[in-house]
């Protein structure tokens, strides 16, 4: 079966707003289920539609209105709703056997013998998890044991999960009130190519004083036990900032220098989204811990960490198991993800992608003022919105405006504050990524002449 024959969008049924969302069943669902369901998310509250389905790069809400997905659930479903093959691989194991521990099945082993033939390097020890989080705790316990050391850096504006040592390596403030960072997790700045903080004379990113700044920082702020370094390849809630070509080699080299491992959190920028199945092959950068989380299992809860061969006994100190991973039913969905990306060639379709938006959003740039920047690395993208193209100061209004505005014309996604954050499935047609586009130009349009 051919891309095409399962997930095509005929637009001129796409979008279908029939109802204004979110409409009477929308707020009916919502109301019932949120008397209960707490801790929505900014997203949620700002637009609260009730979804029913979703196929392929579409969705419809409870009243019938069918969207244009942009957000792939939250960077989850990156070969898009329901596919045939990983729907197919997750009944046929509900139905053949649920769990059994972490015991050997033939459905694992398979999956563990096509995981060490797609990535890079040697990176051919694993284990799994139900969630990102999960993943990262084990991650960072493998770098200690692998060290022996305790300390853990990590960069401002990553985000890595939502338990006390992966908040620890992020902004504590938003997911854990009142709780202070953990003991021995330090955080340093990374560089934003948008918003440097150390330039050279000709306005470009200068990686050689951040990592300088490190050199001071690991010399004068740690311990002296610094087990890993642990970074997102490309920030995803951080509003999908990619780095300088040149800093993640630098990155790797300070890392080699000082003995200290590199921990890659690919929870969200791997298995395709941004046209790699890891994202720091883009920078022929090879870290020596790797969660792979969200698209992995393409909804279906499974994740994992990947170290290189001399670490892999190093899995044994950590008793690494848990209640969850690896279920024959993960197995499979993920089995089945890599195989359809496979198939289906979707790393070279993301990176046709990317080319195909970024020359729409750059053409964009010359219409629309309150544009500052846009980024995509795969379908991994942004478009940041600023009052002032010379001050780059945020311009949250806007964002929040725009988001409603697109969501409300047929576009499901998930910006976050100023920064238009999208995450299209990799499976996307040409023709629907740009109706998508236009989607949010004409909402950035209005937006420009009513907040003008
Ligand atoms: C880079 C990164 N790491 C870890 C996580 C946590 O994953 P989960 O929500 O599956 O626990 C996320 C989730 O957004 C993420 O983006």
């Amino acid at each position: 079966m051919s891309r095409t024959d399962w997930a095509h969008v005929d637009l001129t049924k796409y979008p279908n707003i029939i109802t204004t969302p979110p409409g009477p069943k929308s707020k009916e669902w919502h109301d019932r289920c949120t008397k209960y369901f707490k801790g929505l998310s900014g997203q949620v509250k700002l637009f609260p539609v009730a979804f029913e389905s979703g196929k392929g790069c579409t969705l419809r809400d409870v009243d019938g209105n069918d969207y244009i997905d942009f957000s792939s659930g939250i960077y989850v479903t990156t070969l898009g709703h329901c596919h045939p093959k990983i729907t197919e691989a997750v009944q046929k194991y509900a139905g053949v056997l649920m769990n059994a521990h972490d015991f050997t099945t033939p459905i694992k082993t398979k999956l563990m013998e096509k995981l060490a033939e797609v990535l890079p390097g040697d990176l051919s020890g694993f284990q799994l998890y139900d969630s990102g989080t999960a993943a990262v705790e084990a991650g960072v316990r493998v770098c200690r044991a692998v060290t022996g050391q305790h300390e853990m850096i990590s960069f401002f504006n990553d985000f890595h999960g939502k338990t006390y040592g992966a908040v620890s390596m992020g902004e504590i403030r938003s997911s854990v009130y009142g709780a202070t960072r953990a003991p021995g997790y330090h955080m340093m700045p990374r560089p934003n190519p948008y918003r440097p903080m150390w330039t050279k004379c000709d306005g470009s990113v200068d990686t050689d004083a951040y990592i300088a700044f490190y050199e001071e920082y690991l010399g004068r702020a740690t311990a002296h036990q610094v087990a890993a370094i642990v970074f997102e390849p490309i920030q995803g809630w951080g509003g999908s900032v990619i780095p300088p070509d040149d800093f993640l080699p630098k990155l790797r080299a300070f890392c080699d220098k000082h003995k200290i491992l590199l921990m890659a959190d690919e929870v969200l920028t791997s298995m395709g989204r941004t046209g790699k199945f890891l994202c720091c092959e883009h920078w022929d950068v090879l870290p020596d811990v790797v969660t792979l989380g969200k698209g992995f299992g393409n909804g279906f809860p499974v994740t994992a960490v990947a170290v290189r061969e001399p670490h892999k006994e190093s899995f044994e100190a950590i008793s690494a198991s848990s209640s969850y991973g690896g279920n024959p039913m993960a197995c499979a969905a993920a089995l089945a993800c890599i195989e359809v990306i496979e198939e289906e060639n979707l790393l070279e379709r993301a990176v046709h992608l990317e080319k195909l938006a970024m020359k729409y959003m750059t053409e964009m740039m010359t219409r629309r003022k309150i544009v500052g920047e846009v980024r995509a690395k795969g379908c991994l993208m942004g478009i940041e919105m600023v009052k002032d193209r010379a001050t780059k100061e945020p311009f949250d209004e806007a964002g929040k405006l725009v988001y409603q505005k697109a969501f409300a014309k047929g576009l499901a996604w998930v910006p976050a504050g100023h920064i238009l954050r999208m995450s299209p499935p990799i499976i996307m047609e040409d023709e629907v990524l740009i109706k998508g586009l236009e989607i949010i130009e004409e909402a950035i349009e209005e937006t420009e002449r009513e907040l003008a």
